[in-house]
């Protein structure tokens, strides 16, 4: 087993043309944990995905996978080194079957361990019960709720060891939520490590472990869900969002340990 962190994103600056969007952002993030990415409308936090990602290039500063520099590899190296992506919107192919869209996801293990395809997908059908009754059914036919649990579905085929979650909740009707929760559940039981964004503060709260809180492109305050208070939360995110209810409850639940 590896001592190094599943991720470690070291003083990372990237923007577009003449503007600099992430002005040094550290994270790290330990392996079989979910770290959460709050901040408000343009803070940076879907830039922080792609540069982890390796869609937008960092212009300095380092990216480790596992301890391994990915920092200048391309998208596809870094998911055939383990990175796994649930897209924001979901993008699923809603003319597609579920099973069509669970081997378009293998596309990288049926690559490199055909052999593997097969038991992955067992697997996922036995964790995603759902996704094994509608297999034939077409993708854009069913719920929000269950496109959400096939786009998580469809990034643990291949078997990733870290995947990055941009804001899954948005769109989702609360019963729809409650799913895609109880499927980011089974995600980290499985032990595969998580960085999850959210607007949906509450939502977030209930799940991730460690919070870091984005501000214009600056990580301003990184701290364990058990640790965080409504103040800090305020202070970071806008009062009216995190006075709201639902989050003080969330966080409140993940101090006693009762979420
Ligand atoms: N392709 C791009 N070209 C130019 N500027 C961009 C590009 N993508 C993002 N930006 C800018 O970078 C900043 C951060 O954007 P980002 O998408 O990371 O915000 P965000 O925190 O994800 O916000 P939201 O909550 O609205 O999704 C914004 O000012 C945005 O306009
Ligand atoms: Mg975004």
């Amino acid at each position: 087993m590896s001592a190094a962190p599943m991720l470690e994103i070291i003083d990372v600056t990237a923007g577009f043309g003449a503007v600099t969007v992430l002005h040094g952002v550290s994270m790290v993030v330990p392996a079989g944990s979910i770290a959460g990415v709050f901040g408000l409308n343009g803070a940076g936090k879907s830039v922080t995905m792609k540069t982890i990602g390796g869609v937008v290039p960092v212009r300095s500063g380092r990216v480790l996978l596992d301890g391994e520099d990915v920092t200048t590899l391309s998208p596809e190296q870094r998911v055939a080194r383990g990175m796994g992506h649930v897209p924001q919107g979901r993008q699923v192919f809603p003319g597609l079957s579920v099973e069509d869209n669970l081997r378009l996801g293998a596309y990288t293990l049926r690559r490199r361990r055909r052999a593997r395809y097969a038991a992955s997908l067992e697997r996922t059908y036995s964790q995603f019960p759902v996704l094994r009754e509608r297999r034939h059914q077409l993708a854009g036919t069913m719920s929000g709720g269950q496109q959400a649990s096939l786009s998580v579905a469809r990034a643990l085929i291949n078997e990733p060891r870290l995947i990055l979650v941009d804001e899954p909740s948005a769109g989702l009707s609360p019963v729809a939520q409650l799913e895609l929760r109880a499927v980011l559940e089974v995600v980290r039981q499985t032990g595969v490590t998580m960085v999850l964004v959210e607007q949906n503060v509450a939502f977030g709260l209930s799940l991730v472990d460690t919070a870091h809180l984005l501000q214009t492109g600056r990580v301003v305050h990184s701290a364990p869900v058990a640790s965080l208070d409504n103040d800090t939360l305020a202070t970071h995110l806008g009062i009216g969002r995190v006075l709201a209810g639902a989050t003080g409850s969330a966080l409140l639940a993940r101090k006693r340990g009762t979420s």
